[in-house]
């Protein structure tokens, strides 16, 4: 099921998410709905705050949706190590007609459970790390939009709430 997408400067997506305890049957459906939603939105990634779950859950697929071949489903991910620093021009699904250069890590290692609990650690470079951590932002209740200048956030809060208004 493809569910509705938050967007920014939602309450949600401003907040601290919570770390997952168990994967109760409740959130493999979130998990398999969060897949679905990315791909159908075109995304290569997607947090749980964006769907309007507080929880330290994300999935991505750098590969996008006509590809679906690197599909990761991350529990608590956490940035362990990182290193170097690369500009990216990024968008989000929940920051529609958006986008904004951010500095980024070059390299990030990620810890993180998979959704049978397992634990997995990640060496990331190039794209996926730049996805890593742009998803991972959104669990710290940090988006593109609070990530660019104040300027510019600023025009776009207020496009944005006339879109909400
Ligand atoms: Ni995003």
């Amino acid at each position: 099921m493809k569910l509705e997408i938050c967007t920014w400067p939602d309450d949600v997506l401003a907040g601290k998410a919570q770390p997952l305890t168990e994967v109760t049957p409740e959130i493999k459906k979130l998990i398999e709905d969060m897949v679905e939603t990315m791909y159908e939105g075109d995304g290569v990634g997607l947090a749980a705050p964006q769907v309007g779950e507080p929880i330290r859950l994300i999935c991505v697929d750098q590969t996008g949706p006509k590809l679906r071949g690197d599909l990761r489903v991350l529990i608590n991910p956490e940035i362990i190590e990182c290193d170097g620093e690369v500009e990216s021009d990024e968008g989000c699904l929940s920051c529609p007609e958006f986008s904004a250069t951010v500095l980024r890590k070059e390299r990030v290692k990620v810890k993180a459970l998979d959704p049978e609990g397992a634990e997995i650690c990640l060496d990331a470079d190039g794209f996926l790390a730049i996805v890593l951590q742009h998803e991972i932002d959104h669990l710290d209740g940090i988006t593109i939009a609070d990530r660019a200048g104040r300027l510019k956030k600023a025009l776009y809060r207020k496009k944005a709430m006339r879109w909400k208004a």
